[in-house]
């Protein structure tokens, strides 16, 4: 089943332009999204809600996390998110304006299916975005959307990942037109870019090698900070994950504007740092601060690989690594940034003799508490 691929993971990986395009086929009609299993959830209701809480853990959760930021974005409505264990133990204020929307791929995820649960007792209205048909979670759940990243068999997940973003963007674009918080050509714009994703997601497979050399050179070191700001910031996180569950070297994954408050005590000469870099064209004029981020942390000898869109020459005198994605919209960036990160982190784990796809202590659906 494995193909000729040396590892599942290594064959996810590359058939994150499918999980991408298939989550996509169907939802997008006229250039309009449409998400018909949502039709319980009437366009009076969606109108109705105040606050949107994002349940899920792990990998999932940095999904959520990167959500976030559109879905406010574009649909004027506050959203959390918070980690299904975190949430489940702390009495959370809900009502029926609130809805939970929680992030499984297995759709078994015990502290996720009781969050769920606990919601839904309290309440909230509750959706659920599940890679699993008639898993548990989304049963359990008003209403479902599913990623159709075809079954994940790596216990790290990374189709699943870019699934989940893909399919609560559409849910994020859906919700703006139902409350009227973008205009048609805006909106039209959004669902463009989000379409184009699949192709860049393939340019940047043709791109591994890199990366793949990069895993073999850094193969003993001990320590990796990751870095990144907005929807770079999720993506900072996950590729510390990645790193710690599949290669076994200690990672950590900060915001960037939070360097001075404290982890840039860290920073020794050759200390090696992924930086991702936000789009030069985004609005929020983030880009020169990440920059001067990492002039920060190179005057302090970190050894900078940075993550950074086609023709971003500013990053240029200050990195040692430039791993380039090709131009998106800066909010559908993550969905490419994450790509180089998995694979060296799949690299090191593979020139460090580990298993990929079995790391140890892990389990694939954690439906214990
Ligand atoms: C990390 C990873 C885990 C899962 C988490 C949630 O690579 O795979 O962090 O994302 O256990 O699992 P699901 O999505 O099945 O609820």
């Amino acid at each position: 089943e494995k193909g000729g691929w040396s590892s599942f993971m290594r064959k996810e990986i590359s058939e994150q332009p499918d999980a991408v395009a298939n989550t996509i086929l169907g939802r997008v009609v006229d250039g309009q999204v449409v998400i018909p299993e949502l039709d319980g959830f009437g366009d009076e209701m969606l109108r109705d809600i105040r606050r949107i809480t994002v349940i899920a853990c792990g990998t999932a959760a940095y999904a959520g996390m990167v959500a976030k930021y559109a879905i406010e974005q574009w649909a004027r409505v506050p959203v959390e998110v918070e980690l299904s264990h975190e949430f489940r133990y702390r009495e959370p204020v809900l009502d029926e304006h609130t809805l939970v929307v929680s992030i499984s791929q297995s759709g078994e995820t015990m502290d996720t299916l009781m969050a769920v649960k606990y919601a839904r007792e309290h309440g909230a209205k509750t959706i659920s975005v599940c890679n699993t048909q008639g898993a548990t979670i989304p049963r359990e759940s008003d209403g479902v959307v599913y990623t159709h990243a075809g079954p994940e068999v790596a216990v790290a997940s990374t189709k699943a990942f870019v699934a989940q973003i893909t399919a609560l963007y559409l849910f994020g674009l859906h919700l703006a037109r139902v409350r009227g918080t973008l205009d048609e050509a805006t909106l039209a714009g959004f669902v463009d870019e989000l379409q184009q994703v699949p192709a860049q997601l393939a340019e940047v497979l043709a791109e591994s090698e890199r990366v793949a050399q990069l895993a073999h050179w850094m193969a003993d070191t001990r320590s990796v900070l990751f870095l990144g700001r907005h929807v770079g910031y999720p993506i900072a996180l996950e590729g510390a994950l990645k790193l710690k569950e599949l290669a076994y070297i200690h990672a950590e994954g900060f915001a960037a504007g939070e360097l001075k408050h404290g982890p840039i005590a860290l920073i020794e000469p050759g200390q090696p740092v992924f930086v991702v870099v936000p789009s030069p064209r985004g609005s929020q004029n983030l880009h020169p601060k990440v920059v001067s981020n990492i002039q920060e942390i190179r005057a302090r000898g970190a050894r900078v690989i940075a993550i950074a869109e086609a023709g971003d020459v500013a990053v240029l005198p200050f990195a040692d690594e430039v791993i380039r994605i090709p131009l998106a919209g800066p909010l559908f960036e993550p969905l490419l940034a994450v790509v180089p990160l998995q694979m060296f982190a799949m690299e090191l784990s593979e020139a460090k003799g580990l298993d990929v796809d079995q790391p140890r202590n892990l389990a694939k659906s954690v439906t214990v508490e």
